[in-house]
């Protein structure tokens, strides 16, 4: 028992220097993750975080935005602290603003946007839809094109299949005459 509990320790801590960003700290949880904390780094952009990254503490910094998506190898994180940044809140801060909802509605409060115009000052979580922008029109669009395309070609399908009817009648019919 003793020895399996010093072995998870040796593997927690060397986790948690092994895949650690440059600019933060970490600290391993007794329970195999980890406590990242990047507040006031002056970080511009989201660090390359470790797989086991339960707390994540991004506050006092620099980031304009998240790439979507960027949290889903983190199966582990449960927090997430991204207030005092000065984000910029259009159509691609969705995710966070999503992830957040999901996992921490109670911190969307303290995310603040500080641009675009129409979005400066407010909280994350009160934007509409249509404020944080266009992202879901431009979606539609290239599915409406693509709906377009398979239209054109059920007509094609069904063109030729007429086309092969009437061939095939012509054929029965004409030994008749
Ligand atoms: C924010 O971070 C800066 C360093 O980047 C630090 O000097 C400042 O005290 C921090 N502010 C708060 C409120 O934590």
């Amino acid at each position: 028992m003793l020895v399996w509990r010093t072995l998870l320790l040796l593997w927690a801590m060397a986790e948690a220097t092994k895949d650690c960003p440059a600019l933060c700290t970490c600290q391993a949880l007794e329970t195999m993750g980890l406590w990242v904390d990047c507040r006031g780094r002056g970080l511009l952009a989201l660090p390359t975080l470790p797989a086991y990254t339960r707390h994540l503490l991004l506050a006092n910094n620099s980031l304009h935005t998240v790439p979507p998506g960027a949290f889903d190898h983190l199966l582990q994180l449960q927090t997430l602290d991204v207030a005092q940044n000065p984000w910029h809140c259009d159509c691609s801060l969705t995710y966070l603003r999503l992830w957040l909802e999901d996992h921490a509605p109670e911190s969307l409060r303290h995310v603040r946007c500080a641009s675009p115009g129409l979005a400066a000052h407010r909280p994350l979580g009160q934007l509409t839809g249509y404020e944080l922008g266009s992202c879901g029109w431009q979606l539609q669009e290239s599915w409406a094109y693509l709906s377009v395309w398979w239209d054109m070609v059920l007509v094609a399908v069904a063109l030729l299949g007429l086309a092969l009817l009437a061939g095939l009648l012509c054929t029965t019919t004409q030994p008749l005459d």
